[in-house]
């Protein structure tokens, strides 16, 4: 099993990343959750099948009273209404301050269940058991929850840090093919943002890190420090955390306007191939670099285009919260394995999308 130490400014945790990582749960809830006796396991329709038994065993074995709260899979739930019913389901169960909420699932469900730890009795503890590529390359790291309202995607939320995050390789086996292939939008945008070393390996594993379970575990890890060291130092995305926004100014866009049907890294990997072109056109980005790059992602069998116009991605923009005052900060990369913030107006935008 490996270990990575994230230390944010609020919290320090540990991400346990290894096949089986589930079967050391007990033990670690209870290290880390001292004086609690009850466990909410928060999970979702196409996750729990599989695995909401062997949590709740492993923490029932550990001695804990343990409820669950399964929601209908898919982003269109993510809502306040199924985080009333996480809420209800914890009063009614009697949890106090000590008690703590379980996330098992993809970054829908890690979202959630950390959104209704920290609003819970001013907020209680969570553990988070990401089972999708994205989840544990991403969402379950660094303590960004929330839910989506009708005006965009998690426009409400809070900074709340697990107490652990236990990644368990094996859970990857049941993903879907198009469910992992969406988790390399991440995995390639770490790659290009800050780590040369991750993409030389995806480039030698020639789009296939799934059979290897080693080989698989490494990546994880890898996408972890890197993700580690940026929560490190900015916990609360004033400043080195935006950089993690590679591709998403204009993916959040896309991923909107499909009604979030698209899957947001398929929607990810499109925002960076436009931003990759649009910074090869202002003559910031070598074209053999940004080709690299494009070649990578089509190598994870994601795409680098889309047809949206650069209007609709300049006002769809405008909308998100990734505004701050009346600027965009956009993300280039213009180096391979570095990253940039680059604040624009709209105009501005507008034009480096549109030259
Ligand atoms: N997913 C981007 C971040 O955690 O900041």
């Amino acid at each position: 099993m490996r270990t990575v130490r994230v230390n944010a400014a609020s919290k320090s945790y540990d991400v346990l990343i290894g096949k089986n990582a589930v079967t050391v749960l007990g033990e670690q809830a209870k290290k880390v959750c001292p004086g609690a006796l009850k466990a909410l396991v928060v999970s979702e329709t196409n996750v729990a099948p599989f695995y909401l038994d062997v949590v709740k065993e492993q923490l029932e074995g550990a001695g804990f009273e343990v409820t669950d709260y399964v929601f209908e899979a898919g982003e269109q739930n993510k809502n306040i209404n199924e985080i009333a019913g996480m809420w209800n389901r914890m009063a009614e169960a009697g949890f106090t301050r000590t008690d703590f909420v379980v996330g098992l699932g993809g970054g829908v469900t890690t979202d959630m269940a950390g959104f209704a730890a920290s609003t819970f009795l001013r907020g209680i503890k969570v553990i988070q058991l990401p089972t999708s590529l994205l989840a544990m390359v991403d969402a379950s790291v660094g303590g960004k929850t929330g839910i989506d309202i009708p005006k965009g995607k998690n426009q409400v939320g809070a900074f709340w840090q697990p107490s652990l995050v236990l990644e368990d390789t094996a859970f990857l086996k049941t993903l879907p093919d198009e469910v992992f292939t969406e988790g390399m939008g991440e995995v390639t945008k770490h790659a290009f943002i800050m780590d040369l070393k991750l993409l030389e390996k995806l480039e030698e594993a020639a789009g296939d890190i799934r059979s290897d379970e080693d080989l698989l575990e490494e990546i994880v890890y890898m996408n972890v420090s890197d993700k580690a060291s940026v929560v490190g130092e900015d916990e609360t995305d004033n400043g080195r955390r935006q950089t993690l926004n590679y591709g998403h100014t204009v993916g959040h866009v896309i991923e909107r306007d499909s009604g979030f049907t698209k899957p947001h890294g398929i929607c990810v990997a499109k925002g960076m191939g436009i931003v990759m072109d649009a910074c090869v056109r202002a003559g910031t980005l070598a074209e053999d670099d940004a080709e690299r790059m494009k070649d990578l992602l089509k190598l994870y069998k994601l795409p680098t285009e889309d047809d949206i116009t650069p209007e609709a991605i300049v006002e769809g923009a405008m909308n998100d919260k990734k505004k701050r005052g009346g600027t965009l900060s956009v993300i280039l990369v213009n180096k391979i394995g570095q990253a940039e913030i680059k604040k624009m107006t709209a105009e501005e935008f507008l034009k480096f999308l549109s030259v």
